[in-house]
């Protein structure tokens, strides 16, 4: 599907649009009403090609192409130039659209140049203007430029050309998911579904007819025939998330499907094939793993034809302040007046996230930017603002065994304090998210509800919320 977002400023001509390009069986049209509408649809999903009449300047400085030009680069633009005006389709073109259509024009002239944009969409890999703009930013909304990150970028180029299994791995938090999404995106696949799924977070039975679907009355509580996440991404790609969590039934029937492009669904005897393209992901070791038991050594070379390894945020430190300014300005909002309001970071501040080590990776530095945007009232944010395990996380959350020997130590009570310091700095870094805090901790997730019952931290977490309001 091919998905074509209509911004429908106040133009009666654009009604004839939407039902043309309704009328072809490959485009899903959305329309919207207005620019700030529209921003808001691209914020959350991916459009091949946005066609508007918006080419003014007026109002917020920026017309929608050029904001869609510098934050979603790989969708095109087509102006809808209903007053028929050269001159404001050749401004257009100047400002990034890659096409534009007068208004009353040929059914078949739209239709071709909504397709050319769309496969333009499609193919191009990442654009250059939009690193060009935005430096460090690429394939969407993938920031980084440290050697380390720019060598996973070059990986997601080459593998987006293939049709070959990824095994996407890293830390929780990495980037693992918008990585899989790139390489979608960047894919021939990319006007076919992607369809997601997280085989760590859907109880095992409940997986196996989320995955191949099932027929009516194959088992109680299946009234009626259901299709799964394999069908439905038929001749686009399936990613499969948190892989290390597949239990090992169904990790059998994943080799089959992967072998032989085929399957059954639940209760049927009828052979399904599939053309399907297969990204997964995890953050486990899967080696070992495998030395445990607990995942096929089979499944695992079928899965990890092309290995993507996404490097911890601690190893590519020099990306922190692009990705702390891309998070600013994502939260600033995208209109002139929230941009006005934008919050920076002190040098100091900044400085002081280059010394952290960010067990939760970009999702951990993304909260903590959100949070600080939203508590830190004044416009810059300073060193002392950041919360205490960055800023005292040698002195406070970790004293060494030797400063604190000095004057002799009570070892049990020290044992204590520390671990408590690490279960609540692994809580804070994952919101509460008791099994993403066990997963930090490598640690089960009932021993850890367990601690936490334990040592009270509860009531911890309910009085830094009062502190921080
Ligand atoms: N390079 C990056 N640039 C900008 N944002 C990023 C980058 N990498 C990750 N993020 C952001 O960090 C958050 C975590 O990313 P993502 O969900 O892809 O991680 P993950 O590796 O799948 O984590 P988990 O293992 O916990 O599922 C997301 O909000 C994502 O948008
Ligand atoms: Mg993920």
């Amino acid at each position: 599907m091919s998905k074509i977002l209509v911004v429908d400023e106040d133009s009666k001509a654009v009604g004839s649009l939407i039902n043309l390009l309704k009328s072809e069986d490959d485009f899903q049209v959305s329309a919207v009403l207005s620019r700030d509408q529209a921003l808001n649809r691209l914020a959350d999903e991916f459009f091949h090609v946005v066609i508007t009449d918006d080419n003014s300047n007026v109002d917020f400085g920026k017309s929608i192409i050029e904001q869609v030009v510098e934050q979603y680069a790989q969708t095109q633009c087509i102006i809808y130039a209903s007053q028929g005006s050269i001159t404001g389709a050749v401004q257009a073109m100047k400002k990034g659209a890659c096409d534009y259509l007068n208004h009353p024009s040929d059914p078949s002239i739209i239709l071709s140049t909504v397709k050319a944009a769309v496969a333009k969409a499609s193919l191009d890999t990442p654009k250059r203007r939009r690193t060009d703009s935005a430096p460090g930013v690429r394939f969407g909304e993938l920031v980084g430029e440290s050697p380390k990150i720019l060598k996973v970028f070059n990986a997601i180029d080459k593998v987006a050309k293939t049709d070959s299994t990824v095994l996407i791995t890293g830390e929780s938090g990495t980037g693992k998911e918008l990585i899989a999404r790139a390489i979608h995106y960047n894919s021939a696949r990319c006007n076919k579904p992607m369809v997601v799924i997280n085989c760590g977070a859907i109880p095992g039975e409940l997986l196996e007819s989320e995955l191949f679907g099932h027929e009516k009355g194959a088992f109680t509580g299946a009234h009626r025939t259901r299709v799964g996440r394999f069908e439905m991404a038929d001749t686009g790609t399936i990613f499969l998330d948190e892989i290390g969590d597949m239990s090992p039934d169904l990790q059998v029937k994943l080799l089959r499907v992967l072998q032989e492009q085929s399957f059954e669904r639940v209760g049927s005897t009828k052979t399904i094939r599939v053309n399907i393209r297969v990204l997964a992901a995890t953050n486990k070791d899967l080696i070992s793993s495998i030395n445990d038991g607990t995942f096929r050594e089979d499944l695992y070379y079928r899965l990890n034809v092309i290995p993507v390894t996404v490097p911890p945020l601690r190893e590519r430190k020099s990306d922190i302040p692009l990705l702390v300014n891309f998070f600013l300005k994502r939260l600033g909002g995208r209109r002139r007046q929230d941009r006005r309001r934008m919050k920076t970071l002190s040098e100091d501040a900044v400085k002081m996230l280059m010394e952290y080590d960010w067990p939760g990776n970009i999702r951990e530095l993304e909260n903590m930017i959100e949070r600080l945007s939203v508590l830190v009232e004044e416009s810059v944010i300073q060193a002392d603002d950041l919360p205490e395990r960055i800023r005292g996380r040698t002195t406070k959350m970790r004293p060494t065994a030797l400063e604190s020997l000095e004057d002799g130590i009570d070892f049990n009570g020290a044992v204590e304090h520390y671990q408590k310091s690490l279960i609540l700095e692994a809580l804070n870094q994952t919101d509460w998210v008791k099994a993403k805090a066990a997963d930090l901790l490598k640690m089960n997730r009932t021993t850890l509800v367990e601690k936490i019952k334990k040592m009270n931290l509860e009531a911890v977490r309910v009085s830094n919320k009062q502190d921080s309001l």
